[in-house]
């Protein structure tokens, strides 16, 4: 693929674009943390003044009823279109911190890769798109159609007040489509599109029997104990085919067509690898009749996030728990809405309750639509262009199991395609000890984003 002024410009500058990303990832802006909330309001402000240098005419921190936001500008001409970058600044939570081969907010260089919390997710894909700006600006005195940065500080905690700030700021991010660089590539050669991804929706069970915890010798063999009674639920949650038995949850799921099962298959899929980075998982599992990637990509779940209840510590202790609580999460797909499962896996925990306790489910805050992309959309057509141009092959067309609940705002509520043109790797370790960012991935993003602005001018002029 020739190299262009841009590509030329983007690799001289290299070394620099790394310095700059390390600064960022070294304030540490985990949002779920209270403890952290000015380092969150240091990392937007330190953006804004990355994005103005950048070559955006104006960016500032906008505020929320939770972390702050930031937000830019680059109108070039009111005439062209407009395209609106999401992203996020603020990061997950580190621990366990013993298992850091180095400090998480003191960015390291090791093997070709920036080890760090955040890297790539997502400060490094933010900064692709500052970088690609500041190409255009440098070169060609700016890009050649309308930009606009909108990065939140609150993705990682569920995104919470993203709907009010997108209706706050109404006209100000009026665009032709959004642009997001928030997900991973199939495999390391492998460069991709994302098309798809799954929403989410939690809840909190509550299982509860006896006020207070009870002498199990006493009272056991008499009373209902919750821990066991929500083993019975949780167990009752999918049948022996994989499949969740809450009563309609299929009920509006699309299912992909014989021509996208066809295309999924015939993607370099191997088992090995996912099992590998599947922590070493011993083997697949899930729903039957469909592929592992068919099972992230377009089947709903409902998964247990974590269980509690009774005694954990040294040793033993004799009692009947005064109650236990699992935490459970849904993946949705189209045309799943999240208020209607969550309503559906409600209805059907309370009818499991047995004998002797109680049941409380309690919807949590944070979660989301699924995204679905159309493939023949032009802004689409230009994505995979700007990805041919940037890793040197035509871009495999992808969905991923993950979530980003402003997606779903940009789509279904301001009625934007959502273009994901997302450079982290499989094996980036996000959300987990030792997070990295490949920098030929951050590199050739760099590369792609400058190349995504021609061909998306081009595309919707
Ligand atoms: N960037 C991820 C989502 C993602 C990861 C998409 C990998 C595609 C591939 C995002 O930051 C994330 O972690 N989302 C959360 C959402 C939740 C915190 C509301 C998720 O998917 O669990
Ligand atoms: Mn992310
Ligand atoms: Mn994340």
């Amino acid at each position: 693929m020739a190299e262009s002024d841009l590509d030329l410009w983007c690799q001289a500058n290299e070394r620099r674009f790394l310095a700059e990303l390390v600064e960022h990832c070294r304030i540490p802006s985990i949002s779920a943390d209270p403890a952290h909330a000015a380092d969150v309001r240091r990392s937007a402000e330190h953006l804004a003044a990355g994005a103005l240098r950048a070559g955006f005419r104006t960016a500032e921190v906008v505020e929320t009823s939770g972390h702050p936001a930031v937000l830019a500008e680059l109108i070039v001409d009111p005439r062209l279109p407009t395209a609106l970058i999401y992203g996020h600044h603020d990061v997950q939570p580190v621990d366990p911190l013993e298992e850091w081969q180095s400090p998480p907010f003191e960015p390291q260089e090791r093997a070709g890769s920036l080890y760090g919390r955040g890297t790539v997710d997502d400060k490094g894909q933010v900064w692709m798109h500052l970088k690609a700006v500041e190409a255009w600006t440098r070169v060609r005195g700016g890009p050649p159609m309308n930009l606009r940065l909108i990065v939140e500080g609150e993705e990682e905690s569920g995104s919470v007040h993203f709907d009010e700030l997108v209706e706050r700021l109404g006209d100000r991010l009026a665009a032709d489509v959004a642009v997001i660089s928030d997900t991973a590539v199939f495999a390391p050669d492998v460069p991709s599109l994302c098309t798809g991804l799954r929403g989410l929706c939690h809840m909190e069970l509550t299982v509860a029997g006896p006020s207070q915890d009870l002498h199990s010798g006493y009272f056991g063999g008499a009373v209902a104990n919750p821990a066991t009674a929500l083993a019975g639920i949780i167990g009752r949650l999918h049948d022996g085919s994989g499949r969740v038995t809450v009563p309609g949850f299929y009920d509006d799921v699309v299912e992909p067509t014989a021509e996208e099962r066809a295309a999924f298959a015939r993607l370099p899929f191997d088992e090995a690898v996912f099992l590998h980075d599947a922590g070493d998982a011993p083997a697949p599992a899930g729903e039957a009749g469909w592929s592992v990637l068919e099972r992230m990509w377009v089947r709903p779940t409902l998964e247990v996030n974590g269980i509690h209840g009774g005694y954990g510590g040294p040793g033993s202790k004799t009692i009947i728990p005064a109650r236990a609580i699992a935490k459970l999460s849904c993946r949705l797909v189209a045309n799943q809405h999240p208020d209607r499962i969550g309503a559906l896996v409600a209805a059907h925990l309370e009818s499991l309750a047995s004998a002797g306790v109680t049941i409380r489910v309690h919807r949590e805050p944070g979660g989301g639509m699924p995204v679905l992309t159309p493939l023949d959309h032009p802004t689409v057509q230009a994505g995979r262009r700007a990805m041919r141009h940037g890793f040197g092959a035509d871009p495999a067309i992808i969905r991923s199991g993950g979530s980003i609940p402003p997606v779903a705002t940009f789509q279904h509520t301001l009625g934007l395609p959502a273009v994901m043109v997302g450079v982290g790797l499989p094996d980036d370790q996000i959300h987990a000890p030792n997070e990295r960012f490949n920098l030929n991935q951050y590199f050739r993003g760099v590369r792609t984003i400058a190349r995504l602005w021609e061909e998306m001018a081009t595309a919707l002029g």
